[in-house]
């Protein structure tokens, strides 16, 4: 029996993670073994909830105003003492957090062989995003085997010179978590305050945008939400204390806009299918939205996810306060502006990218034992794909 660990720590991660995990339990040739490290608390339990997913682990090693040494140093220290005990034949990691990053170095440290999900997003600017950009590039010098979720994905790892053979194309877990949480007959009571209004969903946490560019957002928004009093927009604020002073500071008492806690992956999965256009700085949220055609307005002066804005849907704005009051107030009173980017386009999978991880994994393809790679010779393409 192979054993498998699986490692996630935020909000994201376990968006992403718990169909791989899903999956895995139901192959009887893994054993599979989940250790979250708490890097977020309530945020990550929400996910684990609405997923009915148990940890076997939990490093709990969140703390209030947490720092990235914090955060590296908690999970190098918690996290060796399960490694030792459970002896992972591969441990699986997620993307591009500190929980990645800090659980890939202590695989290597103990020589544990790594496989990196979400793997081959680059911005190629080491301060944007901040850490990510770091993280995914030295999770990508650890790991063994890499699962990119798109063609364009897996070329970087090609070119940064990985083994053609180490690399699987199989389409973001994101689009299967979807299978789970998208539905018909949902409804809120955000969604009744809306009622016939256009819906601005709007999201924002990133940290090189906390503090000016943060509150320059906020602003541009203010403006655009008090010219349009049709609009209801709804804003789930980040749990980090700094994002939430800056959002109470610029958008309390604007009458158009609700601010509310961390609404579940259920709740943001249907509130992104139903609304008008989203405005965010997110990761997921770029990679959810194109699939129900909603258009993005991205806050962040870089993306590593082109293919998104290559179909149309999403639009980079920056974190000016110019640039997205111009770009908004466009969407809002252009009519062919919006129609040009609010067409459904799916470039980040089909849905079943746990399964190919899983198959991958189970069938020795990937296999941790020998060290032996995928297809010999090339990169395998397990979904239908463009290679670039
Ligand atoms: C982290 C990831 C980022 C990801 C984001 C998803 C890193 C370096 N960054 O950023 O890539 O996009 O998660 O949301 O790994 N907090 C709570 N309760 C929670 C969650 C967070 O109070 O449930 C607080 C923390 O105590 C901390 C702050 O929010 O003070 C920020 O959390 P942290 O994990 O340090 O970074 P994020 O900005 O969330
Ligand atoms: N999300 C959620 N509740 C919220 C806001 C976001 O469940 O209140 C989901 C969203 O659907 C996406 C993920 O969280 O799947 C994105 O997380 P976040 O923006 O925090 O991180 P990133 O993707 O930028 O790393």
């Amino acid at each position: 029996m192979k054993k498998v660990m699986i490692v996630f720590g935020t909000r994201p991660e376990a968006i992403k993670m718990c169909p791989v995990a899903k999956e895995l339990k139901t192959r009887k040739g893994i054993q599979t073994v989940i250790c979250v490290t708490g890097q977020h608390r309530n945020m990550l339990d929400s996910v684990l909830e609405s997923f009915r997913v148990t940890p076997d682990y939990d490093l709990s090693i969140m703390r209030e105003n947490q720092t990235l040494f914090d955060i590296t140093q908690g999970i190098l220290s918690e996290f060796r003492p399960v490694l030792e005990a459970e002896k992972p034949d591969m441990v699986l990691v997620h993307g591009d957090t500190s929980t990645a990053f800090a659980a890939a170095l202590a695989c290597f440290y103990l020589q544990i062989p790594v496989g990196h999900v979400e793997a081959g997003l680059r911005t190629y600017r080491i301060d944007s995003p901040y850490p990510e950009e770091f993280n995914r590039q030295a999770v990508g010098v650890i790991a063994r085997y890499h699962f990119a979720p798109t063609a364009a994905a897996a070329e970087h790892l090609i070119r940064e010179g990985k083994r053609p053979d180490s690399i699987f194309i199989t389409g973001n877990t994101v689009i299967d978590a979807m299978r789970y949480t998208v539905r018909e007959d949902y409804t809120h009571p955000e969604l009744e305050w809306a009622g016939d209004h256009p819906l601005i969903f709007l999201t924002a946490h990133r940290r090189e945008n906390l503090g000016t560019p943060m509150h320059q957002m906020f602003r541009a928004i203010r403006r655009v939400l008090t010219e349009h009093p049709e609009c209801r927009a709804v804003y789930p604020i980040h749990m980090n204390p700094q994002v939430r002073r800056a959002a109470e500071e610029e958008l309390r008492g604007c009458a158009n806009i609700h601010l509310i806690e961390p609404i579940s992956v259920i709740d943001c999965h249907n509130f992104e299918a139903r609304c008008h256009l989203c405005l965010t700085d997110s990761g997921g949220i770029q990679e959810e939205c194109p699939t129900f055609g909603r258009p993005v307005l991205v806050m962040r002066d870089t993306t590593e996810r082109p293919e998104g804005v290559e179909s149309g849907v999403l639009r980079l704005v920056g974190t000016e306060e110019e640039s997205i009051y111009r770009n908004f107030t466009e969407l809002l009173e252009n009519r062919a502006a919006y129609e040009a980017m609010a067409h459904a386009s799916n470039p980040y999978g089909d849905g079943n990218a746990s399964l190919r991880i899983a198959d991958i994994l189970e069938t020795g393809r990937c296999d941790p034992w020998t060290g032996s790679g995928g297809t010999p010779g090339g990169v395998s393409a397990e979904m239908e794909t463009e290679t670039e």
